[in-house]
């Protein structure tokens, strides 16, 4: 009887704060990782030795003109693939943050405007950029010929020598592809916290922080961070205005999603045309249904939640230094800032000392995966 009430004690005190909607709300933030199978687009995806040469590629200085920087230069492991700069520097200084590199496959669109549809033409866009590494397709093609690379890409993809160089910068790009594809977020507290809800289990729930909880609470309730910030890899995967400036300098600005779609509406290598390897061409929809609108106008791809303690600094043009700095953004949010229409889902939020640091607990509680 007294073991009985005792295990009833317990059991009650296992510190779960939320409520039954709380609960449905967390569980749609999972369950993580995600399989997403083999990209159709690209016929080496999931293949092992694609993976390994895609490794490989990737921190090869080959990959630039003047072999003077590789993927790696700015996506590196130690940041979740970013590099820890506010904005990127190639040949020079660049407009924007380097982005982590983790849960690709869990976007639509790819770079913070969306100029690329898929994983293989975004790892095409810094090869042949002019500020970055600067090759041509011709270039590209007699580094690789004349590297020890021409056995390991003719057993995935054919004869060096018989192809055309725009093949082989596609080719290159579906192995680099095929590697990041590969770079994932595991488990974190957040995921066991979750998982345990959906099982009932409230005494393993109730090891999660009591802060971390609350600031899940903020996130998903009166901060309505939920809203751009959903599912399992919290983005809608979609572009929106959180009210940082999109000046570069005082002249030029970045025209964020616009810009993205002019950019995807002249791209070759997208997923309705000849360079994806799927006879049917699944996701193309997309591509082809975008339209202009003046409210795409500095909007940008809402980033994925998971892994960002390693990535600072923070949004488009790296001006948050750090987490703190981006709940106090939200926080105080500039209402001006926010251009595009029917973005009042933003609003300053007055949240306490106290809340900011539950907040910000919640978001380190989708980093603690020990990757
Ligand atoms: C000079 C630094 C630099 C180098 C070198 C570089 N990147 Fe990037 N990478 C960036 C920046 C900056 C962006 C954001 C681009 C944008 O939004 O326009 C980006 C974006 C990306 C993205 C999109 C990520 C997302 O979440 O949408 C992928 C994929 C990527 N790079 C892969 C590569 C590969 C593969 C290489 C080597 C072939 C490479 N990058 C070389 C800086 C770099
Ligand atoms: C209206 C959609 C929207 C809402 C609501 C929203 N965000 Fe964002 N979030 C974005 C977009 C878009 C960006 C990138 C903005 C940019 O770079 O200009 C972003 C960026 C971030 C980043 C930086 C990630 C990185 O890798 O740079 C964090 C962290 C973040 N948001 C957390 C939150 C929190 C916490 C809330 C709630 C208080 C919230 N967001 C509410 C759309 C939203």
């Amino acid at each position: 009887m007294v073991f009985g009430m005792l295990a009833g004690f317990t059991a009650a005190k296992s510190d779960v704060l939320l409520s039954e909607d709380e609960i449905a709300q967390t569980l749609l933030h999972g369950p993580w990782p995600i399989e997403y199978g083999k990209d159709p687009s690209n016929r080496v995806s999931g293949n092992l030795e694609a993976i390994a040469f895609g490794k490989a590629l990737f921190s090869d200085p080959i990959l630039s003109r003047d072999e003077n920087m590789s993927c790696a230069s700015c996506h590196d492991p130690e940041y979740g693939f970013s590099d820890a700069l506010p904005r990127a520097v190639g040949q020079k200084l660049l407009d924007r943050n380097t982005p982590s590199l983790m849960n690709l496959r869990s976007h639509r669109w790819f770079g913070w405007a969306g100029g690329t549809d898929n994983i293989w033409a975004q790892s095409i866009d810094p090869i042949l950029n002019i500020d970055e590494m600067g090759h041509d397709a011709e270039s590209l093609r007699s580094a690789i010929a004349g590297s020890t690379y021409p056995q390991t890409y003719g057993k995935l993809f054919g004869d060096i020598s018989k192809h055309a160089p725009e093949d082989v910068l596609v080719n290159i790009s579906k192995a680099l592809a095929a590697y990041q594809e590969t770079l994932r977020t595991g488990q974190t507290s957040f995921d066991r916290f979750r998982n345990a809800l959906e099982a009932g289990d409230l005494t393993t729930a109730g090891t999660y922080s009591d802060s971390a909880q609350r600031g899940l609470q903020l996130f998903i309730g009166r901060g309505n961070c939920a809203f751009c910030h959903s599912g399992p890899a919290f983005t809608n995967g979609e572009f929106h205005d959180a009210g940082v400036p999109y000046f570069i300098t005082e002249t030029r600005v970045d025209e964020g999603r616009f810009g993205g779609l002019k950019a995807i509406k002249q791209n070759p290598f997208t997923l309705a045309g000849d360079y994806s390897d799927d006879p049917e061409k699944t996701g193309a929809w997309a591509v082809n249904q975008v339209r202009f609108q003046h409210s795409d106008f500095g909007t940008f791809r809402v980033p994925g939640l998971r892994g960002a303690t390693k990535t600072a600094p923070y949004m488009h043009n790296g001006s948050l230094k750090d987490l703190a700095a981006v709940v106090d953004h939200y926080n105080a949010i500039n209402m001006e800032r926010l251009h595009v229409d029917g973005e009042a889902i933003l609003q300053p939020l007055g949240l306490s000392p106290q809340e900011k640091n539950d907040l910000i607990a919640f978001l380190e509680s989708l980093s603690d995966d020990g990757s």
